[in-house]
Parts: C-alpha cells; sequence; structure tokens
C-alpha cells in the first residue's frame, strides 16, 4: 500500500485508468479513517473500483466530478447504489440527482483530509479541479483543465479559450511548483507532471504564451465530436441515473 505525506494527513492514493476514453479515476483515501472518495469515476470501470476498495478495505463516501463530461458516461449512480457514497457535483453543473454541490472556498472532508475545489472554467463553464495538501506535499486534480503538455477542448458546452487560459495561470501556475499534476485524461499513458513543468513547457499555456496566442490554437483545432457526447452529457446530468434505471 502506498503511504504518502508526514503529517497527521496520511493518505491513501491509486490512479486508475479506463482505457477506452484514456479517463483517469483517482481513488483517494484518509489513511487513519479508511475514508474515502472517487474523482471522475467511469461507468465501465465500477466493478474495478469496487474491487479496489475492497481489496483496501475502505468506504467511499463520495464520488467527485471535475465537470459534465462528454466523452463518458460517470459511474457515480452505480457506486452509489453499490455503496452508499454520496455523489459529489460542481454546483455549476446542475445536474440532477446530485447529493452534495461542490464550490471552490467549501472543502470536502473524508477523514483527515481536506479536498480543496477550485473553480477552473473554460473546458466546461462548471469545471472544477482539486486540491490536496497532504504532508509535505500537494496534488492536484486537473480534469480537463489542464493536461501534460496540452489541455481539453473549448469548442463546446460553453467552452471559452480565453477562460481557460485565466483559469489555469491564476488558479493551477499559481500553486507551489512541486505541486503534482494529475490530469483528467492522457492519450499516450503519461500519468503525472507538476506545475512546474507544465508552466515551463506545456506548449499551450506554459512557456510564456499570452492568452491571444493561446486563443488561436485552441479556435484552430478542429476537432470530432466526441462518440459518446449524446449519450454521456444527458447521462451525466443526472448524475449517471439513466445507465441504471
Ligand atoms: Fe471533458
Amino acid at each position: 500500500m502506498e503511504h504518502l505525506g508526514k503529517g497527521p494527513s496520511l493518505m491513501i492514493f491509486r490512479q486508475l485508468v479506463e482505457p477506452q476514453s484514456s479517463t483517469y479515476t483517482y481513488l483517494i483515501a484518509c489513511e487513519e479513517t479508511c475514508e474515502a472518495v472517487l474523482i471522475d469515476p467511469v461507468v465501465e470501470t465500477v466493478d474495478r473500483d469496487l474491487a479496489v476498495i475492497a481489496e483496501l478495505g475502505l468506504t467511499l463516501r463520495y464520488t467527485l466530478e471535475t465537470h459534465i463530461h462528454a466523452d463518458h458516461v460517470t459511474g457515480a449512480a452505480r457506486l452509489r447504489r453499490e455503496t452508499g457514497s454520496r455523489a459529489a457535483v460542481p454546483e455549476k453543473s446542475g445536474a440532477a440527482h446530485a447529493d452534495v454541490s461542490l464550490r471552490e472556498g467549501e472543502p470536502i472532508h473524508v477523514g483527515t483530509l481536506a479536498i480543496e475545489p477550485l473553480y477552473t472554467p473554460g473546458h466546461t463553464d462548471d469545471h472544477h479541479a482539486y486540491l490536496i495538501r497532504c504532508g509535505d506535499g500537494a496534488r492536484v486534480f486537473t480534469g480537463d483543465a489542464l493536461m501534460i503538455d496540452g489541455c481539453g477542448r473549448t469548442d463546446f458546452q460553453n467552452g471559452d479559450p480565453a477562460m481557460l487560459y485565466r483559469s489555469v495561470h491564476e488558479k493551477i501556475f499559481t500553486l507551489p511548483p512541486d505541486t503534482l499534476v494529475y490530469p483528467g485524461h492522457d492519450y499516450q499513458q503519461r500519468r503525472v507532471s507538476t506545475v512546474a513543468q507544465e508552466r515551463d513547457r506545456n506548449p499551450r499555456l506554459g512557456g510564456g504564451k499570452t492568452v491571444d496566442e493561446f486563443v488561436v490554437i485552441m479556435n484552430s483545432l478542429d476537432l470530432a465530436r466526441p462518440k459518446k457526447m449524446d449519450i454521456a452529457v444527458p447521462a451525466n446530468r443526472v448524475c449517471g441515473e439513466m445507465q441504471v434505471a
């Protein structure tokens, strides 16, 4: 078992992968109380998540969404049904069947851990990253706002490239440079970066790129629609309840 931190807050941590959508689901638990959260669970990998939770002897308290996803359906509803966990969704998502509304300035507490929502719109208008300060270090779960050498698209769901630039520069690049950056996706199996690395090297957002340069990059991407968008967005607006009806 991976034990992290030296202070009173000891954390159990697993980075789990859903290969179809290259989504990372993060399992985070308080070592003292064995209470856990999952960030961005995917419905197809709920059984895997439940097995890891059981193997580690954890109790799932919350599922947390970074935003309303367009590329996969959340596992929140199935996990709630199986474990009694509470579906926590950004307030701005407006999702039905949510148990908890997340806002910046109102941390979620799980045992001795505090998970701080950071409002980071631009990929979508409801997007939040989650920051955990634990022991000597910090980890930020950046969803689709900031990815390793990239970022999420800004061409639907009220996306706005200038807003995304401000979110990343003001809320994420201002964190301590050695803060670990865990993205919502990676399509090349990379797993982790740091604030310093992305601030210095991210080819879209870092290395001194201006907001105007970033807007030009994002507006010229010409990306295909996500295959599951017409299923995923409505399902995620009800916390995935459609999948288990
Ligand atoms: Fe997304």
